[in-house]
């Protein structure tokens, strides 16, 4: 398995794959939605893909803002039902922050599991004084800051325009 950046090309997969890690819900919309959207970077769309090129996982970060400072929005991250529970999730995680470390971004924050998302580092957004769109996601509303103390930002959290059509 290569983890490498979505190419156009690979869309059509990538968003069949979203529809059946996430079936019945919004998912599919949102990314194609954020596709079109002037918060899109292409350098944080990534993919897993097997040897025989299927996708098998996706992970996508775009522009959002923490008060007047960008910041990350992670999300959503799927893998294919049949392949999860093998590392492609925690693979494509890693590779995301390093990616977004490498590009100088300072914060990553994103709405998930507060059972699978502390194992990289992510800590309630709260504690680090940034201000959830939503108070009831409470504690599944997490951040990463990258770069140490001089990467802390405070303030209210937004995420690219597609996330508020949700
Ligand atoms: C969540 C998901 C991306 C994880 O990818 P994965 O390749 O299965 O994960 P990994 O194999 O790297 O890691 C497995 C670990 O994640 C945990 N995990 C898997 N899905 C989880 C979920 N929905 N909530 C919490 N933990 C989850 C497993 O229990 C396992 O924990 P362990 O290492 O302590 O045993 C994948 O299961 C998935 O696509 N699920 C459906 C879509 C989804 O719910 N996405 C959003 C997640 S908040």
């Amino acid at each position: 398995m290569i983890i490498r950046a979505e190419r156009p090309a690979d869309r059509p997969d990538i968003l069949a794959l979203l529809g059946q890690a996430f079936p019945g819900t919004a998912e599919v919309k949102l990314v194609r939605e954020l596709y079109a959207s002037r918060d899109y970077l292409p350098a944080l769309s990534l993919l897993a893909e097997s040897e025989r090129g299927e996708v098998l996982g996706y992970v996508i970060s775009t522009r959002a803002w923490i008060g007047a400072e960008p910041s990350l929005g992670l999300g959503p991250l799927a893998v294919l039902p049949g392949y999860q529970g093998q590392g492609i999730g925690s693979s494509l995680m890693h590779a995301s922050i390093a990616a977004a470390a490498g590009m100088g971004e300072r914060s990553i924050v994103l709405l998930g599991s507060a059972d699978f998302y502390p194992r990289f580092g992510f800590v309630p957004a709260d504690s680090l004084g940034i201000i959830s769109p939503d108070p009831s996601w409470g504690s599944h509303f997490m951040a990463l800051t990258l770069g140490g103390s001089d990467g802390v930002q405070h303030g209210s959290f937004r995420y690219a325009d597609p996330f508020n059509h949700l």
